[in-house]
């Protein structure tokens, strides 16, 4: 009897655990069997290999193959072992020799022809195969998305030939130079293309400073998603860390990562038809959903009563976690998912409530219905609610475009510097203790706010959120107590709590 034992990896959220692939080849009659893979995908396995190996010549052998893939309790997708299974039957078989095995990671999907396919989730395997020190053998289309990790060793190959060659020490396989694209800073369209709109646009940089997430309400074509497609280019520039954590997600859901988002802020809108599955994620092999592809970036919801209630309710968790765990029969995943959420809504179902008047004709039980659609619990937890009534089309050549977003840009990490040296972490995120050692107001201040909160019958966790939001604007301002015109300000983009 022959062995030939081999490395690859599984996904499990952004965890990617080794897995062994052993092949076995003994006498009796000729069989080919593959344990540790869902039993639907294992005659695809052997369909796949066995073409690929005739097809490149080799000898498939007629005798007794068992392939163990193990352990066997991990998500495994079967398409990455094509690989590892077929290079384990040419060494158990002497086609190919062994000695060399040992130092690399194999994970690729076969053609019948042979051609390596690209992989889902290479980057999250790089990460780890790199903490094993072993170099990866991946498919050529999955290279350069495996090397942003900077340390990491990658063989690229584009077929099975190809590494068979490599470790025959026939033909090496050349490591993957890094392309200097990922090092480039990406361009987001500029809020000063939005005319007018001083109100949004300075809402949009408070929430952009203290990682507030934010509610815009007004009539259709007021601006609502220009607005929100120029939020992430609000936000300070991606670190190395977060920019991988965002390519390692895009790489595991299924639109896959493509180069030229590295370092862009995620800008995710999903529609509001989406499952609750699409939005936070899920699946048989748990992939990120919406939520986490919008990891360090924005998750812009238009039309926010239109979602399904049960759907956003989903959100509330992750929304003050920063994750989401999955678990979906024995397999459990987490994901990250600190996003940012922006969400647009009109003010009634026809959308013209208030602002032209006469044109809307919905009952004020129509407009409450619409718009206790949302839960409160969800509106409770967006901390800046803000109204965009359209800019009348005579005024648009009038009104000023106002700052450039690099502008705007600067001011937020200038805030943000201040909260990271003082809290260690951004505004929206303090806990009620943390808020009240690091967002008290003077005197004034406590006083309006006092007098706002029984005025309008605010609830406590309204008035911690009006905190945060003014400790942001001192932040932006450069101040460091938190005063009345700092709560007055806060206040009234608690504009929901009102009505
Ligand atoms: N303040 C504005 N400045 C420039 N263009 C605007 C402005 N408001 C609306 N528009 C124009 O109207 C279109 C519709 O805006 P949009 O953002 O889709 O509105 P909403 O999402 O609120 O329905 C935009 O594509 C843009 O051309
Ligand atoms: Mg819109
Ligand atoms: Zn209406």
């Amino acid at each position: 009897m022959s062995l030939a034992v081999l490395h690859s990896r599984a996904l499990a959220g952004m965890d990617a655990p080794e897995v062994t692939v052993e092949v076995h080849l003994s006498g009796g009659l000729p069989s080919f069997t593959i344990v540790g893979l869902p039993e639907a995908e294992v005659k695809e396995a052997r369909d796949r290999v066995r073409a690929a190996l005739i097809n490149a010549r080799f000898e498939f052998p007629a005798r007794r193959l068992t392939v163990n893939l193990a352990p066997a309790d991990l998500p495994k997708e079967s398409g990455r072992f094509d690989l590892p299974i077929a290079l384990g039957i040419l060494a158990a078989s002497g086609q190919l020799p062994a000695d060399r095995l040992e130092e690399y990671e194999f994970a690729g999907e076969l053609s019948l022809t042979g051609d390596l396919r690209p992989i889902r989730g290479a980057l999250a395997m790089t990460y780890t195969a790199l903490r094993c020190g072993r170099a990866f053998v991946l498919p050529r289309a999955s290279a350069a998305e495996a090397s942003l990790v900077r340390e990491a060793r990658i063989l690229p190959a584009r077929t099975l030939l190809e590494v068979c060659a490599h470790l025959a020490r026939r033909e090496n396989l050349q490591p993957y130079i890094a392309q200097a694209a990922a090092a480039a800073q990406p361009d987001y369209p500029d809020l000063a293309d939005v005319k007018g709109q001083a109100q949004a646009k300075r809402a949009l940089e408070i929430a952009a400073a203290g990682g507030h997430s934010l509610l815009m309400t007004g009539p259709p074509g007021s601006g609502k998603s220009m607005l929100a497609a120029r939020f992430p280019g609000l936000l300070p520039p991606m670190s190395d860390t977060e920019a991988l954590e965002s390519a390692a997600l895009q790489s595991l859901g299924s639109g896959g990562f493509r180069l030229e988002q590295f370092r862009r802020r995620p800008f995710r809108a999903p529609h509001h038809s989406a499952s609750s599955v699409a939005l936070v994620g899920g699946g048989s092999d748990p992939r990120p959903g919406e939520i986490s592809l919008a990891h360090r970036g924005v998750l812009f919801l238009d039309e926010l009563p239109e979602f399904e209630r049960r759907v956003l309710e989903t959100l509330r968790g992750p929304l003050e976690s920063g994750r989401v765990a999955i678990s979906r029969a024995a397999r459990q995943a987490e994901f990250p998912a600190r996003f940012q959420l922006v969400a647009a809504m009109n003010p009634c179902m026809c959308g013209y409530l208030g602002h032209y008047s006469g044109r809307c004709h919905c009952t004020p039980d129509q407009v409450l219905r619409y718009r206790s659609k949302i839960s409160g619990p969800l509106l409770d937890r967006i901390d800046i609610h803000i109204e965009v009534p359209a800019v009348p089309a005579e005024d648009l050549s009038r009104v000023s475009n106002g700052d450039v977003s690099s502008v705007i840009r600067a001011r937020v990490e200038q805030a943000r510097a201040k909260m990271i040296t003082r809290q260690a972490k951004e505004n929206a995120r303090l806990t009620t203790r943390e808020i009240d050692s690091h967002c008290a107001p003077d005197g004034k201040g406590a006083t309006l706010l006092m007098h706002a909160i029984s005025r309008l019958g605010l609830s406590a966790r309204a008035y911690h959120r009006i905190l945060k939001v003014a400790r942001t604007i001192a932040d932006v301002a450069g101040v460091e107590r938190v005063s009345a015109a700092h709560v007055a300000e806060a206040v009234q983009y608690r504009r929901f709590d009102r009505t």
